[in-house]
Parts: C-alpha cells; sequence; structure tokens
C-alpha cells in the first residue's frame, strides 16, 4: 500500500511533532483538533521547532528555509473529521485515556475510507483494546514516537494478534520514510520504552519524596551518572505528569505491580494541574523557560 496523505489526530506536544515531521518528510498533513485554538498552539509550536531547525542548518541535522516553508505548505489544520475521510494513514495522538481514544476511533471508523491504516500514538495503552472499537483489527497497529518527536530517532512500530503482515510492513517502510528508526515490538504493556522508563521515572519521584536528594540532586545525579540528556524529574515535567499520571494507572491495571504505581506526590501534582512545562508548572516553575525552579513538596 502506497502511503501519500497522512492524517493526524491531536495537535499536543506530539501530534504536533509527528505532523511536522511527517510534513517535513514529504507528506500531505491533515491535523485534526477538538478546537481551533489547540491547533493555533500546536502549529505555533510547529513553527518554533522548525525555526530552531533552520538555525542548526542542514550541514548539523536541521533544515533549510526552503526545506522549513515546503514542509508548512503541506500542513493544514482542521475541527471537521471528515478532512481526514482520504487519509491513507490516520495517526492518533489525542489524550491518554482508553474511552476518548475508543469514542474517537468509532467515529473515525465511519468516516475514514476502508483500506486506511490507523496507528495510534498510545504511550502504554492496550492496542487491541483501541483496535476493537474499530472494524479494521487487520489495518491497526501502534506507532510509537518519543519526544520531543522532531529530534528523537526512534518510533516503535507495535503488531497486534490481528495485524496484517503486509499492514506491519507498511508501517515499518513509513517510519523509515520518516527518518526514524523503526523498532519491532508486540502489544504488551508499555511496550519497549516504557516497560524500562516509567518505573524509573516513578523511582525518582519515591527516592525524592523519600528524601534521598533534592530535585535538582536527583536530576544532576543521572545526568552525570548515567549520561542522560535530562534528569528523570525534569523528563517527567517534558513528557507532562498528566500522561504520566494515565501511564501509570494503564501500567499498573495490567501490571498490579507497585513499580508502576503512581507515587502520592504524583497525583497531587496532577490534581493541582501542575503538569510540568506544558502548564508552566511541575517539578520545576518555568516562569523563567531559561532557567526553571525547582519546587519544594517534601
Ligand atoms: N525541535 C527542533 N529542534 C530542537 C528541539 C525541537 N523540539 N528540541 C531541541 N532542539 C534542538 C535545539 O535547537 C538544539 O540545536 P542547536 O544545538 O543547534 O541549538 C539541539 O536540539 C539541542 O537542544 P537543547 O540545547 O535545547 O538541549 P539538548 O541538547 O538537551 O537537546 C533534547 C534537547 C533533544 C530534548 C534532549 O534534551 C533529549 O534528548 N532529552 C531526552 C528526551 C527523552 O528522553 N525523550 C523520551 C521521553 S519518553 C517518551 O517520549 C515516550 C512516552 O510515551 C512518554
Ligand atoms: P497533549 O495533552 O499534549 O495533547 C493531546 C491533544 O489531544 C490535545 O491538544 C487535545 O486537544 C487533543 N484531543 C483530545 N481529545 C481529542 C479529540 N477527541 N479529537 C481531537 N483532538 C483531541 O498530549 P501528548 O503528550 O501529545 O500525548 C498524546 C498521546 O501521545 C498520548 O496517547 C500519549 O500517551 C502519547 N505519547 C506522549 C508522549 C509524551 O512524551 N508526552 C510520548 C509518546 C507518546
Amino acid at each position: 500500500m502506497d502511503i501519500k496523505k497522512v492524517g493526524v489526530l491531536g495537535c499536543g506536544l506530539m501530534g504536533s511533532g509527528i505532523a511536522q515531521v511527517a510534513a517535513t518528510a514529504g507528506f500531505d498533513v491533515v491535523v485534526l483538533e477538538q478546537d481551533q485554538k489547540f491547533l493555533d498552539k500546536g502549529f505555533a509550536g510547529i513553527e518554533k521547532s522548525l525555526s530552531r531547525l533552520v538555525e542548526r542548518g542542514p550541514e548539523k541535522g536541521g533544515l533549510t528555509a526552503e526545506q522549513k516553508s515546503q514542509a508548512q505548505s503541506r500542513l493544514k489544520g482542521t475541527t471537521n473529521m471528515r478532512d481526514l475521510a482520504d487519509c491513507d494513514i490516520v495517526i492518533e495522538a489525542i489524550i491518554e485515556n482508553v474511552e476518548e481514544k475508543r469514542k474517537t476511533y468509532a467515529q473515525l471508523d465511519a468516516t475514514v475510507k476502508k483500506d486506511a491504516i490507523f496507528a495510534t500514538n498510545t504511550s502504554s495503552i492496550c492496542v487491541t483494546e483501541l483496535m476493537t472499537a474499530t472494524k479494521r483489527p487487520e489495518r491497526f497497529i501502534g506507532l510509537h514516537f518519543f519526544n520531543p518527536v522532531p529530534m528523537m530517532k526512534l518510533v516503535e512500530v507495535v503488531k497486534t494478534i490481528a495485524t496484517a503482515d503486509d499492514v506491519y510492513e507498511t508501517a515499518i517502510a513509513f517510519g523509515t520514510k520518516l527518518g526514524k528508526v523503526p523498532v519491532r515490538t508486540v502489544d504488551k504493556p508499555g511496550f519497549i520504552v516504557n516497560r524500562l522508563l516509567v518505573p524509573y521515572l516513578l523511582d525518582a519521584i519515591r527516592a525524592y519524596e523519600e528524601g534521598v536528594g533534592s530535585i535538582t540532586d536527583i536530576d544532576e545525579a543521572m545526568k552525570l551518572g548515567c549520561g542522560h540528556p535530562m534528569g528523570p524529574l525534569t523528563l517527567l515535567d517534558f513528557v507532562g505528569l498528566d500522561t504520566t499520571y494515565y501511564i501509570t494507572h494503564v501500567m499498573y491495571d495490567e501490571f498490579k505491580e507497585r513499580r508502576f504505581a503512581a507515587p502520592p506526590l504524583l497525583k497531587r501534582l496532577v490534581l493541582a494541574g501542575w503538569y510540568g512545562r506544558k502548564t508552566g508548572k511541575g517539578f520545576y516553575d518555568y516562569t523563567d523557560p531559561k532557567n526553571p525552579v525547582p519546587g519544594k513538596f517534601v
């Protein structure tokens, strides 16, 4: 199957990055959001990211100004799902909530052409559970990108027990055309990366709660001790504490193991609406984005 037109559902942190990468790779892209204000926010993020890549320059893996404007010319935003009807693949990156995703997939299934592939960017939700909301089980996969999508080379390609082999191979080839490195995995909670990363991130919160170190000391220790580009608490603010909180519930429900349970502090930060960078405050206060100030919660 030849993929020419890409639909993206959601223009938040991930959807905007996925749309940007697909448009930069030469695909026509339609991004659907529930409200124009979310499209405007997502497109502003795309503009900022593309400008950073132009500043970087093609010799350092960035873009020319011409490539930036070509990518933007291929990007269309909409709040009308019917504009996705003729897409060859629809990549969903909406809120990490099973009910919301299943409801949306049922609508998508009735709207988008029958031979289109559906690909969820979910971090943790059972892909098979989303697939059963549609009548195209053999054309349903997971396509799990990493944040920030323009910078992270990995895409996990998730095969369910129902995915057709030719659809799976089309998805692998599509991931490569996007300039990503596809890895093959199956529909197990957290796939590969989050199966290992989420317990590490949650343990960082537990270590902080137990007084093992301050927020900055824990982050500095992992950056300098393990060569991580970001410490775990900075990364949690980057991923989004709301998204992380949803992920912990999905993974704990499947594994029933403490290491996947949301630490009390994470629940309280989310209840307070402190989701991290996206709301300006999480473990750190981003009033001055260049100088995040660590909170004091214990
Ligand atoms: N768009 C375009 N360019 C970007 C960018 C973006 N979103 N983010 C960073 N860059 C560019 C910057 O412009 C900069 O380029 P120059 O050197 O030319 O100025 C370069 O990348 C480095 O950026 P920074 O100086 O801001 O900082 P950095 O060196 O730390 O790189 C980073 C930023 C790539 C995000 C790096 O910090 C990193 O890799 N962090 C780890 C991210 C990570 O672990 N992601 C996985 C999260 S888990 C997940 O995604 C799965 C899930 O389901 C939750
Ligand atoms: P986000 O909150 O930044 O964006 C979600 C977007 O979905 C919002 O803009 C919201 O308006 C939109 N939305 C919600 N319901 C919708 C609907 N019915 N129709 C259209 N748009 C709708 O979240 P995010 O961080 O981009 O996460 C999105 C998905 O990607 C989740 O499944 C998450 O698990 C996954 N993911 C997140 C990361 C990360 O680091 N944040 C990494 C990989 C995968």
